[in-house]
Formats: C-alpha cells, sequence, structure tokens
C-alpha cells in the first residue's frame, strides 16, 4: 500500500466539483486516509510549488492557488503515485486522454482542477506540508 497527496483545486472547488471529483477517485480504487478543506496563503502556495520558482508561469500559478478553498486528500492504493498520474491525466487538460479527471473538467493548462504527486518522494513531503502524522488514518493497515 502506498500513498500520494491530491489537491482538488479552487476551480474545482469553485465549480462544485467536490463530489463528482471525489466519486471518480473512490471508483478508481483510492482510499481517503485525511481530507481537510484550506485556503492557501502565498507563503504556503510559493512553499508547494517551489521547484517551479523560476518559471514564468509561477506568479500567476500562485495567484491562481491562493484565490479560494482548496482541499489536500491523502489517497492510499497500490502503486498510489502512478495510478493517480494516470486518473488525473496530463497537465494540459486539451493533451490529456480521454476519460481522464483533466480531460472532463478541467478549463486550461493552469486552471486543471487537481493536483497529484509525481514520486513517491514528493508524495511523503507534499503529505507533511497538510497532515500532522495524527490526521493520517491508517485505513488499510499502511505503516
Ligand atoms: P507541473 O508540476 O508541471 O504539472 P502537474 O500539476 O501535472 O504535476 O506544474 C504544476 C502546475 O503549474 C500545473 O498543474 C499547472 C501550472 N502550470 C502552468 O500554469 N503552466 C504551465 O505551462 C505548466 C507546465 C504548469
Amino acid at each position: 500500500m502506498s500513498r500520494t497527496l491530491a489537491i482538488l483545486k479552487p476551480d474545482c472547488v469553485r465549480k462544485e466539483l467536490i463530489g463528482k471529483v471525489i466519486g471518480h477517485i473512490q471508483s478508481a480504487g483510492f482510499k481517503i486516509a485525511a481530507m481537510k478543506m484550506v485556503k492557501l496563503t502565498p507563503d504556503a502556495a510559493k512553499g508547494f510549488y517551489e521547484v517551479h520558482k523560476e518559471r514564468p508561469f509561477f506568479h500567476e500559478l500562485i495567484s491562481y492557488m491562493t484565490s479560494g478553498p482548496c482541499v489536500p486528500i491523502v489517497l492510499e492504493k497500490d502503486n498510489a503515485v502512478e495510478d493517480f498520474r494516470k486518473l488525473i491525466g496530463a497537465t494540459d487538460p486539451a493533451k490529456a486522454e480521454e476519460g481522464t479527471i483533466r480531460k472532463m473538467y478541467a478549463e486550461n493548462i493552469q486552471e486543471n482542477i487537481i493536483h497529484g504527486s509525481d514520486s513517491d518522494e514528493n508524495a511523503a513531503k507534499e503529505i507533511a506540508h497538510f497532515f500532522s502524522r495524527k490526521e493520517l488514518l491508517e485505513i488499510n493497515g499502511w505503516e
């Protein structure tokens, strides 16, 4: 069993797609180990996306991620990171495969509905960004 971090981004919350998107995630076999709703501060968003700080889209990305509440979720499944990246699809919804969450619901490359960690190492860091150990439930006897 492994874990990944999903974030339902501000456009997902604004468009009232929380229930639909969580439905897809659960139908694909992921178990929810922790979940909350938060509004990121600029410093928290900058910390989360630090790897992109030199990229031309960084400033816009931070204003988008702080534009409203978002919903970080810890998910458990075998091969969680890779399987979740497949479920959400390519960063740019125009390039995402049919049936993926971004293809179905995302507007454009910036407002792309959902985040998924891209490696086990980053998943652990990103989970720690939002959740204390106490907040992580042990759904499938993981740990
Ligand atoms: P990235 O880590 O490359 O994508 P992913 O979310 O699929 O792991 O980029 C992080 C976020 O930055 C991405 O979800 C949306 C935003 N972004 C842009 O706004 N413009 C871009 O050209 C790229 C590559 C990303």
